[in-house]
């Protein structure tokens, strides 16, 4: 190992608390060290290249190595490196953006609020969704339906949001008045489950009808709000069946709810449109966004807010006692924007709907004849792989194998970043990823599959369908 390496490893473990690692494990494995990247390339410290399957975390859209972005945040830098927006002022960069996301929303979406990360985007819809009901006087509307297995981010109301488990065990309770609905996960929860014979179509519907009977448990005078992902990322891409987002609608066109559609993930391009709700024909009241909104060069995220609900805030006049001290940083603003008009110039968006989107799904597709692979599904550029030990039962492998955690680590050891939640393998490239680029990603996931059914066959836990190729 490179002495640099093992000095940053030692520091590493010595001073560095990670987001949602296990430190004891990381400290006996030690971190890689990721020291630079270019493209869709990230570089360790010790020379190896390797594809970044996951954009970072969904975010690095643009991909590495973009001086237009550099450039930009240096200028800012000089003309106007902070300045809030509190107390009647603004800046140049901050209403610039705002203008340029309000044309890109849909067309009832004319405002924005700005955050400093998903987490607080969808800390500030909670807040808001409440504030909303309270002036229209109906204060009782507080209830916010989310999903199970959902991801809203890691601070106290991102936690509450979410629906999922591990979170919401830990550091004690979260904010009340949040109710969660099954997820629309066919693979997981609908084909396989106990007793149950129905289609993606009837399971999409089912999934909606179970909102429509929370909302009728709970009582709609007291629903706020309800909350969800497009496609579900950080639950393990999660994509609905074609007649969830359908019936949905329906439903919530019975009812006085407001609609928030977080597009943390899926906005700016993900899915193939600009924002998530765009392909699947929603009007969200409020989108959280963040992440591809700056490509992840700097931490910028926001909400924004339709006529309905925005108007209602400024017509009732009074102050809404939110925001960050970041709330449209200048020099992230600035980025966002050159960000925002790259992707545009460069039809990227464009590009992942019309080219990129439909060779990865058939690129993708091809490793559903993987003995260790019950679905291979995708949407845009976000796809996962379910693992299975039976590919007729759709029978997992047992937990303690940590099939999942197995193959992500010998996908890095071919040369791939891809992401396990629990037994699904996640990737979500950077979209200016190229079709030979998507031809690599699938060999070397493949290679990742083929190692992982080599040392999994010596379990008695399978594969046991098929040969490994
Ligand atoms: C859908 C969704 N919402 C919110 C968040 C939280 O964003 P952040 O990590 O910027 O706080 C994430 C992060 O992965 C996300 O995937």
């Amino acid at each position: 190992m490179d002495p640099a390496t093992r000095e940053w490893q030692a520091l590493d473990r010595a001073h560095y608390l990670h987001p949602f690692t296990d430190h004891k494990a990381l400290g006996e494995e030690g971190s890689r060290v990721i020291t630079r990247a270019e493209g869709v390339y990230i570089h360790d410290s010790e020379g190896r290249r390797i594809l970044d399957g996951m954009a970072g975390l969904w975010c690095v859209n643009l991909g590495y190595g973009r001086h237009e972005l550099a450039e930009a945040a240096a200028e800012q830098l000089r003309e106007l490196p902070y300045y809030n927006s509190f107390f009647k002022t603004t800046h140049p960069p901050a209403v610039r953006l705002a203008e340029r996301l309000c044309t890109l929303a849909p067309a009832h979406i004319n405002r924005v609020f700005f955050t400093g990360s998903g987490s607080e985007a969808n800390d500030t819809a909670l807040r808001m969704v409440r504030h909303y009901w309270a002036l229209k006087g109906r204060p009782h509307k507080q209830m916010v339906i989310a999903r199970e297995n959902a991801y809203h981010g890691s601070t106290v109301a991102g936690m509450s949001l979410g629906g999922m488990a591990p979170m919401q065990g830990q550091g004690g309770p979260g904010v009340p008045g949040i109710v969660h609905v099954p997820q629309p996960y066919w693979f997981g929860e609908g084909q396989f489950g106990e007793g149950r014979e129905c289609t993606p179509e009837a399971f999409g519907r089912e999934c909606a009808a179970a909102l429509e009977a929370k909302i009728l448990e709970v009582g709609e005078e007291n629903v706020a709000a309800f909350i969800a992902e497009p496609v579900q990322g950080a639950g393990g891409a999660i994509i609905p069946p074609e007649s969830y987002w359908p019936a949905i609608k329906a439903v919530l066109a019975r009812y006085d709810i407001l609609l928030v559609v977080d597009e943390v993930i899926c906005g700016f391009g993900r899915l193939g449109e600009w924002f998530g709700s765009q392909h699947y024909g929603l009007e969200p009241d409020l989108m959280p966004i963040a992440k591809g909104l700056s490509s992840g060069y700097l931490p910028i995220g926001g909400v924004l807010v339709g006529d309905r609900v925005a108007e209602t805030l400024i017509e009732a006049g009074g102050e809404f006692f939110h925001g960050f001290t970041y709330s449209g940083h200048p020099v992230c603003a600035a980025v966002a924007l050159k960000n925002l008009e790259l992707l545009e110039t460069e039809c990227v968006v464009e590009r992942v709907r019309d080219d990129l989107g439909p060779y990865l799904a058939e690129r993708w597709a091809s490793l559903a004849t993987h003995p260790l692979v019950g679905e291979a599904r995708s949407l845009g550029l976000i796809g996962a792989l379910e693992l299975v030990a039976d590919k007729a039962s759709g029978r997992r492998f047992d937990k303690a194998l940590a099939a999942g955690n197995l193959c992500r680590d010998l996908s890095l050891e071919a040369g791939l970043v891809m992401r396990s939640v629990g037994d699904t393998l996640i990737i979500s490239p950077p979209l200016v990823i190229t079709r030979d680029q998507i031809d690599e990603l699938v060999a070397r996931a493949r290679r990742a599959l083929d190692e992982a059914a080599r040392r999994l066959s010596a379990t008695d836990q399978g594969p046991s369908v098929g040969r490994v190729s």
